[in-house]
């Protein structure tokens, strides 16, 4: 039986490129802040980063007075309005209101959080686990783990990477007097929000 080569699409090809590129310009790269990383890669730079609603899947905005505790959910920035360009993985992000234990009992915004969902590794989805002893990021492909305070990966692969690339894009937010959650324009930038898949440097 002959077997069915499906052919790549010119963006698996061209992330593929960048990692062979990354590869071959080594460390050293990782540290010269003023190359515009944000031209290279897939983030979503051609719309324009603009405040805009945390949108839930099931349509409505996200309010501190009703999302869970120690809860995440997909969603998506920037929105095009094109339902196949917002599918795109480098748009995802896992929102995440912490457990008590860190914070999420708060009524406001410092008890939520947005980090993009591409693990600083190899570019698979990581997503949030609640239970006991987790509550944290984690990755399936090869366990990198995240911390939900700063984004900051403390295991794993993505762990020994070195910064900027051990700390995950983030969407800052803020509410509104009903206490809806707004996404402030993001600026792509490893030292403010950060470029999804390459990182961000922790503020202090
Ligand atoms: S891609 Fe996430 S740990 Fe390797």
């Amino acid at each position: 039986m002959g077997s069915i080569e499906i052919e790549p699409s010119k963006s698996d090809v061209s992330r593929r490129d960048f990692l062979k590129l990354l590869a071959a310009a080594g460390v050293g790269l990782a540290f010269t802040p003023f190359i515009p990383w944000g031209k290279f890669m897939p983030n979503p730079s051609n719309i324009m980063p603009v405040k805009a609603e945390v949108i839930l899947p099931d349509g409505t905005q996200a309010n501190v007075k009703t999302f869970p505790k120690n809860h995440s959910e997909v969603i998506t920035y920037p929105l095009s309005g094109d339902p196949v360009l917002d599918k795109e993985p480098f748009k995802k992000w896992q929102f995440v209101r912490l457990p008590d234990e860190l914070g999420g009992g708060k009524e406001d915004v410092s008890a939520f959080r947005a980090y993009s969902m591409v693990c600083l590794h190899l570019w698979c989805l990581w997503k949030y686990w609640p239970q006991e002893g987790r509550k944290r990021g984690e990755c399936p492909c090869h366990g990198s783990m995240y911390n939900m305070i700063n984004g900051k990966a403390f295991a794993g692969p993505a762990s020994l990477q070195a910064a900027p690339s051990n700390v995950l894009p983030i969407l800052y937010l803020e509410t509104d007097s009903d206490g809806n959650l707004w996404i402030k324009p993001a600026i792509w930038n490893v030292n403010q929000n950060g470029i999804v898949g390459y990182g961000r440097f922790l503020q202090t």
